[in-house]
C-alpha cells in the first residue's frame, strides 16, 4: 500500500442532476447562455446584404442579418406587431427588407419599422418605437457572436483571458488567420448528451488511449492520458506528414504559420460554446448548441486556406476523416455517460489527468450562481460534494 500525501487523487465531479435536470438547464439558459457571448455561426453565411442566419441563443430565437451598409446586426426573431416569428429557415436571404408573413409589418435590414398596412390610419404609431429588438453582435475569427445581455462586457473580455491562459496570447490564433479561412466541410452532430460533458470530454485526454486509436496513432503523446493539458500542444508522430486519417498531408502549412507550428496540434475551449483545433494545414471549429439537459447539437467546420480550396485537386476528406471518427467516438462516450448520470447511484470522480476539468467547473458554478431548485426527487447524489451551493 502506497503512502498517501497531498491532495486526493480522486475529486468529486458535479452531481448527476447538473447533467439531467431540466431545472438546471433552465438556470444555465438564463444565467449562462443568455448572459455570455455565444458563437452563433459563420460570418460568411451572411456575406451579402439581406442574407440572414437564424439561431437560438438561450431561450431566444435570433436573426443575424447583414445590412445594406455591410454591418452585421442581430435581432430577436420577433415581430413587434403580435409576435410572429419572422424567419423560420435556418439561413437564406430576406431581400431588401424583413417582412412578417402574418400582417406584413415590414422592417429594414437595420431593424427599423418601415411599413405596416393601414399605417396612415394609425397617426399615433411612432415607427421608431416598433423596430426589431436589437441584440449585441460582434465578429471574431470569421464567426458571429451574439450576447443577449445588454450590460455584458465586450466579447474580448470573455475570450482573451481564455486564449492567454491556453495559448499564451492572441498571436498564436493570429498566425492561423482563422477569419480568412473557408469552410470546406461542415458536419452537424446531434449528441444525446449534456453540453458540459462535451466540454469536459474535450478538456481531458484520459479517455484517449481507450477510445481514440486513430487519434493516438497521429499524436503519440495522447497515449499517456494527459494529452496536452499542460499547454504547448502535442507533436504529430514522426512517421506522420499531416493530421489526417492516412497520415499523409495534401497541403502546405497555412500561410502565416511559423516553423515551430509545422508539426503541432493545439486545441482550446472558448467557454461556453466553442472549441478550436489548430493543425498545420487546417483548423476545426466546434460550436455547441445546447438543446436540453440531454441533447446538444454540435456543428463542426473544417476550415482551409481559400487558395488551397480553389485548387482542382483539393480534397479535405482525409483530414476530415480523422477528426470525424474521433468526434463520433467522443460523442458516443458522452452519450453513455448521459445514460449513467440518470442513476440515483451516480457519483462521478475526476482522476488527476482530469483535474483540469475543475477549472471549467469553477467557471461554471460561478456563472450559474445559486444552485437551481431541483425539479426531480432529490437523491443522495444531490448533496454538494464540490462546494456547489
Ligand atoms: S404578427 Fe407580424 S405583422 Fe402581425
Ligand atoms: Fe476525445
Amino acid at each position: 500500500m502506497g503512502t498517501i500525501t497531498g491532495a486526493p487523487s480522486l475529486v468529486p465531479t458535479l452531481p448527476g442532476r447538473y447533467y439531467t435536470d431540466p431545472a438546471v438547464f433552465d438556470a444555465e439558459t438564463r444565467r449562462i447562455f443568455e448572459r455570455s457571448w455565444m458563437c452563433v455561426g459563420r460570418a460568411d453565411a451572411v456575406s451579402q446584404p439581406g442574407r440572414f442566419l437564424r439561431t437560438e441563443v438561450g431561450g431566444e430565437s435570433v436573426l443575424v442579418v447583414r445590412g445594406r451598409d455591410g454591418e452585421v446586426r442581430a435581432f430577436r426573431n420577433l415581430c413587434r406587431h403580435r409576435g410572429a416569428r419572422l424567419c423560420t429557415d435556418e439561413s437564406g436571404t430576406v431581400g431588401t427588407s424583413i417582412r412578417c408573413v402574418y400582417h406584413a409589418w415590414t422592417y429594414g435590414l437595420d431593424g427599423r419599422l418601415v411599413a405596416a398596412p393601414n399605417m396612415r390610419r394609425m397617426p399615433d404609431l411612432v415607427k421608431e418605437d416598433y423596430g426589431l429588438h436589437r441584440l449585441r453582435a460582434e465578429q471574431w475569427l470569421g464567426y458571429v457572436w451574439v450576447n443577449l445581455d445588454p450590460d455584458a462586457p465586450p466579447l474580448a473580455a470573455q475570450v482573451e483571458p481564455q486564449v492567454a491562459a491556453r495559448l499564451s496570447g492572441l498571436d498564436v490564433l493570429d498566425r492561423y488567420g482563422i477569419d480568412r479561412l473557408g469552410a470546406a466541410t461542415t458536419i452537424v452532430y446531434d449528441v444525446e448528451s449534456n453540453w458540459k460533458s462535451i466540454v469536459e470530454n474535450f478538456t481531458e485526454c484520459y479517455h484517449c488511449p481507450t477510445i481514440h486509436p486513430e487519434l493516438t496513432a497521429a499524436l503519440p503523446q495522447f497515449r499517456s492520458g494527459y494529452g496536452s493539458i499542460s499547454g504547448g500542444g502535442a507533436s504529430l508522430a514522426e512517421h506522420v506528414e499531416g493530421f489526417s486519417l492516412s497520415g499523409k498531408s495534401a497541403r502546405p502549412r497555412l500561410p502565416g504559420l511559423l516553423a515551430e507550428d509545422e508539426r503541432l496540434f493545439q486545441a482550446i475551449v472558448l467557454r461556453p460554446n466553442a472549441f478550436i483545433i489548430l493543425v498545420p494545414d487546417h483548423v476545426a471549429f466546434f460550436r455547441l448548441e445546447p438543446q436540453g439537459p440531454g441533447h446538444t447539437r454540435v456543428v463542426v467546420d473544417w476550415l482551409f486556406d481559400r487558395e488551397a480550396m480553389a485548387a482542382d485537386d483539393f480534397d479535405p476528406s482525409d483530414a476530415v476523416a480523422i477528426l470525424d471518427i474521433t468526434n463520433r467516438q467522443d460523442f458516443e462516450a458522452c452519450r453513455r455517460c448521459q445514460l449513467g448520470m440518470r442513476s440515483s447511484a451516480y457519483r462521478g470522480v475526476l482522476v488527476p489527468a482530469e483535474h483540469i476539468i475543475g477549472d471549467f467547473h469553477s467557471y461554471y458554478l460561478d456563472a450559474l450562481g445559486d444552485a437551481p431548485a431541483t425539479s426531480q426527487q432529490p437523491t443522495p447524489a444531490d448533496t454538494c460534494e464540490m462546494g456547489a451551493p
